[in-house]
C-alpha cells in the first residue's frame, strides 16, 4: 500500500518541500516523487558573486510555508490523514538557513502528530538516484554493489564505497565509505571560482559549461593537482590560481573575449579530468561493479560526454549511474527520499524526542 513522507530543504540558497510515495511491502523499488516546489534564491544571491547567509535565511523564511503548501496541495494528500512522518535536513549547512527549515518541519510535525526524520544533506544527494517520477525511472535496480558514489556539488567532492542498498546504510554510512575527498575547494566551488575570475555570474559552473561547448579543450595547459596513483583526495585551489593568472594575461593582450570558449573548455576539462582520473582509480582500487554520480556537477556535459566514451575500458556491467537533471541540484525530493530510508529503519524522532534536534553546521558525520 502507498504511503506517503513529506521532505523540506534550506541548507543553502535553494527553500524546497516535496511529498513522495513509497511501498513498505517493496522497499528496494524506487520513491516516487508526487510533487516538488522549489524557490531558487540564485538570483537574490547573484549581485553579491555568492551565497549571503543572513540573506538566505530571511529569505527561507519568507517562503518555507509557502513551499510545503505548494508541495502538499501538488501531491493532492491530505497530510493529516496521509503523511507517515516529515522529513528535513538538520546538517551540514548554514546554521541560519538549516534551522528555518528544522523549526518549520519540527511545527509541522507536531501539529499533525507525525514523526520527524533528521536527515543528513549528503545522504539526500546519494538518495537521488533512488527517485522516479512520472516522465521518467530510477535506473538504481542496475545497481551492483559495490558502488563506487561520486559526490560532486558546490560544497563538497567526497568519493563514497557503497556497500549496498540505502536501507542497510548504518548511522555513520558518510563516515564509514568514505574513500576520498577534496583537500581544499569542492568541484563546483572550483567551477564557480574561476566562472567569477572569467566574468560569470553565480553560480557559474552551468555558465562554464555552455560556454565550453565547442571549444578546445587543449588549448590552455591548466594544472591536474595530485596525479600520483597513491592518493583518491582531490586539491582545486590551484587551478583557482592559474586560471586567475591566464585571466589577467588574456585581458592584458586584449583577447580574453575572443578565447573564451578555448578558455573555458581547458577549465573545465582540468576538473572533468582531475575528477575522472580518481574516479577510475577508485573503482580499481576499491573493486567497484558500478558506478553513480550525483550532486550539481554531475549536470556538466563534458563530464557525462568523457564518461560514455571512456566507460568501456574499464570492464564493468551497465552504464554509469545519474539521477535525473532536476534531482542533482539542491531539492527536497531527495531530502525526502533519504528519509523514506530511514524511516523504514524505524530511525526517526517521536514527539517527545522533537525538541533534541538541532541544526548543525559542521556535523562530525
Ligand atoms: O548540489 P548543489 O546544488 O549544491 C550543493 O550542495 O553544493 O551543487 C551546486 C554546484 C554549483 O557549484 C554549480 O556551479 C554546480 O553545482 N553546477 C555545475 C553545473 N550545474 C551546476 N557545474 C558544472 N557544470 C554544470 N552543468
Ligand atoms: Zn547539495
Amino acid at each position: 500500500m502507498k504511503k506517503y513522507l513529506l521532505g523540506i530543504e534550506t541548507s543553502c540558497d535553494e527553500c524546497s518541500a516535496a511529498v513522495v510515495s513509497f511501498d513498505p511491502e517493496h522497499p528496494q523499488a524506487p520513491i516516487h516523487v508526487e510533487s516538488v516546489a522549489t524557490f531558487s534564491q540564485i538570483k537574490i544571491h547573484q549581485p553579491y558573486g555568492g551565497v549571503v547567509p543572513e540573506i538566505a535565511s530571511r529569505n527561507h523564511l519568507e517562503t518555507v510555508n509557502e513551499m510545503i503548501d505548494e508541495a502538499i496541495q501538488i501531491s493532492g494528500i491530505d497530510p493529516k490523514r496521509d503523511l507517515e512522518a516529515v522529513a528535513v535536513t538538520n546538517r551540514p549547512g548554514l546554521v541560519g538557513a538549516l534551522l528555518v527549515g528544522v523549526s518549520a518541519a519540527k511545527s509541522l510535525a507536531y501539529a499533525l502528530k507525525k514523526p520527524l526524520i533528521a536527515v543528513h544533506h549528503l545522504e539526500g544527494h546519494a538518495s537521488s538516484l533512488f527517485l522516479s517520477d512520472a516522465t521518467s525511472q530510477s535506473r538504481v535496480h542496475e545497481a551492483q554493489y559495490p558502488m563506487l558514489l561520486a559526490m560532486v556539488s558546490g560544497g563538497h567532492t567526497n568519493l563514497y564505497r557503497m556497500e549496498s542498498h540505502p536501507l542497510s546504510w548504518s548511522k555513520d554510512f558518510l563516515k564509514k565509505s568514505l574513500v576520498g575527498r577534496s583537500r581544499d575547494d569542492a568541484a563546483g566551488e572550483a567551477f564557480d571560482k574561476t566562472a567569477k575570475l572569467l566574468g560569470f555570474p553565480y553560480p557559474g559552473g552551468v555558465w562554464i559549461d555552455q560556454e565550453g561547448r565547442g571549444g578546445n579543450p587543449s588549448a590552455y595547459p591548466l594544472p591536474r593537482a595530485l596525479p600520483q596513483k597513491s592518493t583518491l583526495d582531490f586539491s582545486f585551489s590551484g587551478l583557482k590560481t592559474a586560471v586567475s593568472l591566464l585571466a589577467d594575461r588574456l585581458k592584458k593582450e586584449g583577447t580574453l573575449e575572443k578565447e573564451m570558449k578555448d578558455v573555458c573548455a581547458s577549465v573545465q576539462e582540468a576538473i572533468v579530468d582531475a575528477l575522472l582520473s580518481k574516479i577510475y582509480l577508485a573503482i580499481r582500487e576499491h573493486g567497484c561493479q558500478s558506478l553513480a554520480i550525483v550532486g550539481g556537477v554531475a549536470a556538466n556535459s563534458r563530464l557525462r560526454e568523457r564518461l560514455d566514451r571512456e566507460w568501456k575500458n574499464l570492464g564493468l556491467n551497465g552504464a554509469p549511474l545519474f539521477p535525473q537533471l532536476k534531482y542533482c541540484t539542491d531539492n527536497a525530493a531527495m531530502i525526502a527520499g533519504a528519509g523514506v530510508f530511514r524511516f523504514l529503519q524505524g530511525n526517526y524522532l517521536k514527539q517527545e524526542e522533537y525538541l533534541t534536534l538541532n541544526a548543525i553546521a559542521n556535523p562530525e558525520i
